[in-house]
């Protein structure tokens, strides 16, 4: 790789998607939302936390999670996501300085809506991030009965590379 690549800033890009299944939490951002569903998982199954931390680590081309957090690895069952996205920060300061810009994230979800938890989705992710709740965007969107046994999410981040 060259020594000095020409742009000073940076796209990632994330998704990821959790079967629903009765008798597990749903937790999007790092927020438990009451839902008759919730999403299967090895870890907390929180699609929104783990659609940002692979687009973090895609920004700087270190791979995914599943690198990091094998799923294989009891170690990390019931795994707070939250706790994901912290060591990908770490990871990602070893290796640029950055300052992250904005996170715009969708997630798709038939069922519950989600429109009233908005600002406390996107504040728990901005606190997560250490950004202003403003540099968080969060669209809700459902499959329209495509996808109703599932809970998706996409997520781009942008930084700013010194
Ligand atoms: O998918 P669709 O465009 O029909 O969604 C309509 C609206 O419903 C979205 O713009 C969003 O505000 C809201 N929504 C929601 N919670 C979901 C899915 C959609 O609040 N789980
Ligand atoms: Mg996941």
């Amino acid at each position: 790789m060259p020594a000095s690549l020409p742009a000073n800033h940076l796209v990632g890009h994330g998704q990821d998607a959790h079967r629903l299944t009765a008798g597990r939490r749903l937790v999007i951002g790092g927020v438990e939302v009451p839902s008759e569903r919730g999403a299967e998982a090895h870890s907390d199954g929180d699609v929104l936390l783990h659609a940002l931390a692979d687009a973090l680590l895609s920004a700087f081309a270190l791979g995914d999670i599943g690198k990091l957090f094998p799923p294989s690895d009891p170690a990390f069952e019931g795994l707070d996501s939250r706790r994901i996205v912290a060591a990908v920060l770490e990871k990602a300061r070893q290796a640029a300085d950055f300052e992250l810009v904005n996170v715009a994230a969708v997630v798709t979800l038939d069922a519950p809506k989600l429109g009233a938890r908005r600002e406390a989705i996107a504040a728990a992710v901005a606190d997560l991030m250490a950004l202003p709740p403003q540099r968080v965007g969060i669209t809700f969107k459902t499959s329209e009965g495509l996808a109703p046994d599932h809970v998706q999410a996409s997520v781009v981040v942008f930084l700013r590379v010194s």
